[in-house]
């Protein structure tokens, strides 16, 4: 109960308003800028290969099953490359940074992830545990285990540094590190089915997580950058306990000369600890898409859209891009509000797409009670028509993208009764299911030659209010835009490896 409280609290308090932002700092320090890179002092490094053959993207939602490759150095290096791996090298004007294959907001990138694998040749001949770095696209070997994993599966465990967020953000950071984690989920599942992978998310229990990748070791992290566990994934069908993990030699990287306390930040990283929940499968489920490029090229070209040029986009693009959003089966309690701005053949207005029918009636009830609610089909509904490209934009902390795009939308959660049935680290999992969902509308608007660009900043309780929404029974925790981005020629782009 006192966590739940504390998760609530933390939501109410995090609020952007349109006169008072969530506290942050309010200015870039950049002499604390985080290093983007996790690196273990003493760990050997293991080189990953790189292969570009992947298959066609639509393959990977056809009904036949893509055949699975054999569990070997070659198919982890690509996982992980496809998953978590760096995109691109963007320069301007004397700097540059690498953007990676998983979105994140500000590009701060606070998921890591650490590999629990058997004996792979290349790797090493025990059952390891390693840390993926991306820079070198390379494992870090932190352990190898006196028992033996069997069978051709493996864990992964994502975890978060709060600190690389919280430089940005300050208090609404511990939302924007959850949807970065469910994004950081969604790739990896993408490039799991890319390798005829089944991958799950196991409900174990997060300290069990922190256990088993050692990032309960305190000791070996900086004080104020130590990694909250977020996840453990599994992948195929391994064999044998979980092994433990004893003391660990390396010592983590320091990431910021000096760093600023947000203490709300410890406070909601405790109250959602606990066992992960699984929630039901949804009842629907994503059709299969038309013949595109390969899903590697998809996966390296998705990139956010920093401007959109305000064209429109077909009714056919819009509803595949909806569809798109039931391929993670565990995100039942997600439904979009969506504001139409330039799609042809719909009028422009206010739109709900009811992605679980089961949440119809008490939304109906919910919501403004003079919203038409006419059926569009394919769990489209029009709610109100007009023109909301101003309100799109205000909601959206001012953004044009959301004014530009042809669509901007809120993604709303059944709220008050998840968190009461799933305790406050359900909460957390109410990101993870925002985050999967924005990682997939990626690279689905990148199939359809599209842009587009997740909305962590946006004006909570005005979207609300627009709504009809008076109590905290459904809330909106992520904002998305699609269209035609512009593509700033300023900025030129490097292969990152
Ligand atoms: C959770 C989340 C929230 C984001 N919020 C915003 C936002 O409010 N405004 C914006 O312009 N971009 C936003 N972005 C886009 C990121 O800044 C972008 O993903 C990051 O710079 C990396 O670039 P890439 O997506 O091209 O790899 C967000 C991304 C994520 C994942």
């Amino acid at each position: 109960m006192k966590n739940l409280t504390t998760a609530l609290h933390y939501h109410d308090r995090t609020k952007h308003h349109p006169s008072r932002y969530a506290a942050s700092l309010g200015y870039m320090d950049w002499a604390t800028q985080p290093n983007p890179f996790r690196r273990y002092k003493n760990a050997p490094l293991i080189p990953l290969t790189h292969s570009d053959t992947t298959p066609p993207y639509h393959l990977l939602f056809a009904n036949e099953i893509l055949p699975s490759a054999p569990l070997c150095l070659e198919s982890l290096s690509q996982l992980l490359r496809y998953s978590l791996g760096l995109a691109a090298i963007k320069s301007q004007g004397g700097s540059s940074w690498a953007l990676r294959c998983n979105a994140s907001s500000g590009n701060l990138q606070p998921t890591e992830c650490y590999v629990i694998a058997p004996a792979i040749d290349g790797i090493n001949q025990q059952s390891t545990l390693s840390h993926y770095a991306p820079r070198e696209h390379a494992l870090e070997l932190l352990h190898t285990y006196k028992i033996q994993l069997v069978g051709d599966g493996f864990y992964l465990a994502l975890s978060s540094v709060l600190w690389r967020e919280a430089w940005k953000y300050g208090e609404r950071s511990w939302r924007y590190c959850q949807l970065d984690a469910g994004h950081a989920y969604g790739a990896i599942k993408i490039a799991a089915t890319m390798l005829g992978w089944e991958c799950e998310i196991i409900q174990a229990q997060t300290g069990e997580i922190g256990h088993l990748c050692g990032v309960d070791q305190y000791g070996r992290y900086d004080s104020n950058e130590h990694e909250s566990p977020d996840m453990l994934i599994r992948i195929q069908t391994p064999q044998g306990n979980l092994p433990q993990t004893p003391k660990l030699d390396s010592i983590a990287n320091t990431l910021s000369p000096a760093h600023h306390p947000w203490e709300i930040l410890g406070i909601i990283d405790d109250a959602t600890q606990g066992e992960y929940p699984s929630p039901p499968n949804l009842i629907q489920s994503r059709k299969s898409s038309t013949p595109t490029k390969s899903a590697g090229e998809i996966i390296l070209k998705r990139r956010s859209a920093q401007a959109m040029d305000g064209s429109n986009i077909t009714e056919e693009q819009f509803r595949q891009l909806l569809n798109s959003s039931l391929f993670y089966c565990h995100t039942p309690d997600v439904n979009f509000f969506i504001f139409v701005n330039r799609v042809d053949g719909l009028e422009r207005g206010l739109y709900a797409y009811i992605r679980n029918p089961n949440t119809l009636p008490l939304l109906q009830a919910s919501l403004k009670e003079s919203f038409a609610w006419e059926d569009k089909q394919e769990g489209l509904y029009l709610l109100q028509q007009g023109d909301f490209r101003g309100v799109a934009q205000r909601i959206s902390c001012n953004q044009e993208i959301a004014k530009e795009g042809a669509f901007s939308f809120g993604m709303v959660c059944d709220f008050s009764s998840v968190l009461e049935t799933r305790g406050a680290i359900g909460y957390k999992n109410l990101y993870h299911q925002c985050g999967k969902i924005g990682q997939i509308m990626y690279l689905e608007a990148t199939s359809l030659g599209l842009s587009a660009t997740g909305i962590g900043c946006f004006l909570d309780d005005e979207f609300h209010a627009l709504l009809g929404l008076e109590n905290q029974q459904f809330q909106s925790l992520y904002h998305f835009t699609i269209g035609r981005g512009i593509i700033d020629t300023r900025v030129s782009t490097l292969p990152p490896y």
